[in-house]
């Protein structure tokens, strides 16, 4: 997580937590495939509540970080091209919430040992939440991120990680979990 204390990059921090949404696509594929064979065990039912505290907290202030500071600077460009990334991939973000709303209740299910939902149903959704997420990212990282980095000063990232540290830190403790 970003801290206010450090001078971490603003574009190596975007990076580091596209390895972390990477790394938590593949343990929430590791619970959906356990609950299609019906084994779920204490070791899924972590990696469960890992999944639902990284897509509850971490991964909705990655899209606040990209709406706040990245698609803007794309937006305001003459480049229409850009202009239309910036659109679409802050409707992803809108997508991305709407299916992760779909896929929640079943995760939050399993990391309570419960299965009363239709395990094919909640494979089928994953697979478009993937398919979505990848392509997003891809995006993000072929042309957003570096178009947003040629246009931003030092001084700009600066101030930018200081509010993406400050909306972290100000967060209430529950919300986090
Ligand atoms: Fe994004
Ligand atoms: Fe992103």
């Amino acid at each position: 997580m970003i801290s206010p204390r450090t001078q971490i990059d603003l574009f190596d921090f975007l990076d580091e937590t596209h390895r972390q949404l990477q790394r938590h696509l593949v343990l929430l594929r590791s619970v959906v495939e356990a609950c299609q064979v019906g084994h779920l065990d204490a070791a899924e039912r972590l990696r469960a509540r890992q999944v639902l505290h990284f897509f509850n907290g971490e991964a909705r202030q990655h899209h606040l970080d990209e709406e706040n500071h990245i698609f803007p600077v794309l937006a305001a460009s003459s480049d229409e091209a850009l202009v239309a990334a910036a659109r679409r991939l802050r409707q992803d973000h809108g997508w991305l919430e709407e299916n992760w709303l779909h896929i929640e209740p079943a995760v939050a299910a399993i990391s309570a040992g419960n299965q009363w939902f239709d395990s094919a149903e909640l494979l089928h959704a994953l697979e478009v939440f993937e398919a979505l997420y990848l392509d997003h990212l891809l995006l993000e990282e072929s042309l957003a991120y570096p178009e947003a980095h040629k246009r931003l000063q030092a001084y700009d990232r600066a101030g930018m990680g200081r509010e993406m540290a400050q909306r972290r830190s100000a967060r209430p403790a529950a919300a986090s979990a």
